[in-house]
């Protein structure tokens, strides 16, 4: 593997159209105590904005865009229909992946859009983590029956669609049925996600990023005045356990200490590897989605705790915007080099990012990990 992030080379663009959405995911970074983060700017990106950050020769050299983002969904972005036409006029063979919540717009909107994509390697992955009532109480704001409607209207006219399931206690018992009614209605794979986002607890200790509020395995739902409703928690059937868990129970297990495990562990950068990108709602630039995230903590998280700031310092010395310079002058730039010299600093402390290590560092991958168990039914 490369130790350098080469322009030519990217063949993966992670994509976030919007820091728009319509639902209320407790755990999603765009919520705080049942509330949108005040600090969240509420962007999309135009199709003028997308032609002129994204050039046809650029588009050409990529592989798979994934639609999917941290702070928003797809879906709402106004301009999503004329922005994939863009996409798949500029390179007809791109693998589009779109991830969303599913309740938006009417059937005759999701009939539209399998018109528009059937003939390309287009897939809608649909959040859907429970049947009925017990889908919103992790997708709150949402609704099941909706979702489904546009989701059978879609395969019906010809659209590739993935059901993925994120498995807590209160869904675990409805696993078996979901994957059942998945196939039923002709999504094409369904895929168990198993959550990484309760480890928080083991390593976040900043209270803006609500990590530590209970004890691990307990997230808490609030309403919007910010009183606990009640709480979401881990599944009780290891098969749907987040296996990177194991690791910081063991350090636990053994007093060892969190920061010392992180020092010591050699990162593997993901983005180098496979050869992907991210790019904001915003238009910077980032090697992928996590370092966005923790450069975020500072800009709308408002986190002070040192530990976490080591990628927003490198953020500083640099301008990742695509509209004021070219994609390949940021991946060739200070921000990009430092990251990856950044991943041989000996401690956290001295500037090692901390987002990267917990993220690729030797058997951690918890974000990697999560991802384990798909079922595809065809194709
Ligand atoms: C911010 S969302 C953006 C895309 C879209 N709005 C959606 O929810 O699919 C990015 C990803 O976070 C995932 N996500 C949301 N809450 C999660 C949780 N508690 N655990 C694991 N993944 C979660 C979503 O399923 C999605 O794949
Ligand atoms: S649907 Fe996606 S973007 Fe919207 S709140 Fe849920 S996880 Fe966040
Ligand atoms: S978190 Fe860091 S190490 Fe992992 S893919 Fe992103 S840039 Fe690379």
């Amino acid at each position: 593997m490369k130790n350098e992030f080469v322009y030519e080379e990217i063949r993966g663009l992670h994509l976030e159209l919007t820091t728009k959405c319509n639902a209320m995911c407790p755990m999603c970074n765009r919520n705080f105590k049942g509330k949108v983060r005040e600090a969240l700017p509420i962007l999309e990106l135009t199709l003028e904005d997308i032609k002129k950050i994204l050039s046809p020769e650029f588009l050409r050299q990529l592989k798979l865009i994934s639609l999917c983002g941290v702070y928003g969904d797809p879906l709402c972005n106004t301009h999503f229909k004329e922005i994939l036409k863009y996409l798949y006029i500029c390179n007809p063979y791109l693998d589009i992946d779109i991830y969303t919540n599913g309740d938006f717009y009417d059937e005759d909107w999701w009939k539209e859009l399998a018109l528009m994509v059937k003939d390309y390697n287009c897939t809608v992955i649909f959040g859907i983590d429970g049947i009925g009532k017990t889908h919103s109480l992790h997708r709150c704001n949402t609704n099941y029956d909706n979702i489904i409607a546009n989701a059978a209207m879609f395969i019906k006219n010809g659209g590739t669609a993935q059901w993925d399931y994120i498995v807590f206690k209160h869904n675990e018992h409805e696993v078996s049925k979901a994957r059942e009614i998945s196939e039923q209605l002709g999504f094409s794979s369904f895929q168990i996600k198993k959550t990484s986002r309760f480890l928080k607890n083991f390593y976040e200790m900043d209270p803006n990023l609500d990590s530590t509020i209970l004890e691990y395995g307990k997230h808490p739902v609030y309403d919007f005045k910010g009183n606990i409703k009640y709480y979401l928690e881990l599944p009780e059937n290891q098969l749907y356990r987040n296996i990177t868990e194991k690791v910081y129970l063991d350090i636990l297990e053994k007093k060892d200490n969190i920061s010392d495990y992180f020092n010591l562990n050699k990162i593997y950068c993901e983005a180098l590897k496979t050869k992907g990108l991210f790019i904001s709602a915003q238009g910077e630039v980032f090697p992928c989605c996590s370092v966005y995230q923790q450069v975020c903590y500072k800009l709308i998280h408002d986190v002070s705790d040192p530990l976490e700031l080591n990628e927003y310092y490198l953020y500083l010395k640099d301008d990742l915007s695509a509209f004021h310079k070219s994609i390949k002058e940021i991946v060739n730039g200070e921000f990009f080099n430092s990251l990856v010299d950044s991943f041989s600093i000996s401690s956290i402390e001295d500037g090692k990012p901390k987002c990267c290590v917990r993220t690729c560092g030797k058997n951690l991958e918890a974000h990697k990990n999560g991802h384990t168990t798909s079922i595809k039914y065809r194709g």
